[in-house]
């Protein structure tokens, strides 16, 4: 995938949330981007996905240019999987799936079946189908929000922090969905607090601190940390 960031600021009630952020990605296909609780990672993956607009500055997600297109049209090329609870609970699993498939991507009801079932299938969810959401457990359940974000088969997928309301066992199962989406090189964006799950699904990683990122690079950079954030902040990840 290609991001491309040209001096974009936020602010909130007048305090600078995002200062002036630049990025010139091309070509791949997982990028993480860690850092600090506060540091504006929830808010630069609002802004990539058009949740938000930035007060200035420019941003393309491959060919969409966030200043001009409009935010359905967008919503169609994109995914997202939050951090909780965003499945409708009263619905069955399937009828998660297919509901948006058929009314917002125009699939017959038979297209939305295959696609949902076949999907459920490789994700091993088929015995759950059938549930409805409110059912599931939290780990199932951010698998199926995780299949509901591909079923539309988005250029990107981003995820805020898909595991930070799971225990670790379920944190696991999830982490390994996103493992199998990085073998089929689906293009995400994951902010994630697993720094280990980091190094093993994305190819770059960006380290925001204070509105700003600090240090980005090829995965390699946490083995090699240059700047005294991300030393920092490695060395307190992995204290205990
Ligand atoms: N909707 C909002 N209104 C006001 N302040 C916000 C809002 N969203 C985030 N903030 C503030 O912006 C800063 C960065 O938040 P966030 O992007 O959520 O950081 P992170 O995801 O890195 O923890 C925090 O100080 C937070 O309190
Ligand atoms: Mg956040």
């Amino acid at each position: 995938m290609e991001l491309k960031l040209h001096n974009v600021n936020k602010t909130y009630d007048e305090k600078d949330i995002l200062i002036d952020i630049n990025l010139d990605i091309h070509d791949e296909s997982g990028i993480a981007i860690i850092g600090p609780s506060g540091a504006g990672k929830s808010t630069l993956l609002r802004l990539l996905s058009l949740i938000e607009k930035p007060d200035s500055g420019e941003i393309h997600v491959n060919k969409y240019d966030l200043n001009e297109i409009e935010p359905e049209e967008y919503y169609k090329k994109i995914g997202f999987v939050f951090q909780a609870h965003t499945l409708f609970p009263h619905l069955t699993v399937l009828r998660n799936i297919t509901l948006i498939l058929e009314q917002v991507h125009n699939k017959t009801k038979e297209e939305a079946n295959k696609i949902a079932l076949d999907l459920l299938d490789r994700f091993e969810l088929s015995e759950h189908i059938h549930k409805r959401a409110s059912q599931l457990s939290g780990g199932q359940s951010q698998r199926v929000s995780i299949v509901r974000g591909i079923a539309i088969s988005p250029e990107v997928l981003f995820f805020d922090e898909p595991t930070s309301a799971l225990d670790p066992v379920l944190t696991q199962e999830v982490l390994s969905t996103i493992i199998k989406l990085r073998e089929e090189k689906m293009n995400f964006v994951i902010v994630t607090h697993e720094i280990l799950f980091a190094k093993k699904a994305a190819d770059f990683i960006i380290f925001m601190d204070c509105g700003k990122i600090v240090e980005m690079g090829h995965v390699d950079i946490l083995e090699n940390p240059q700047s005294k954030e991300l030393q920092n902040f490695l060395s307190n990840v992995f204290l205990w």
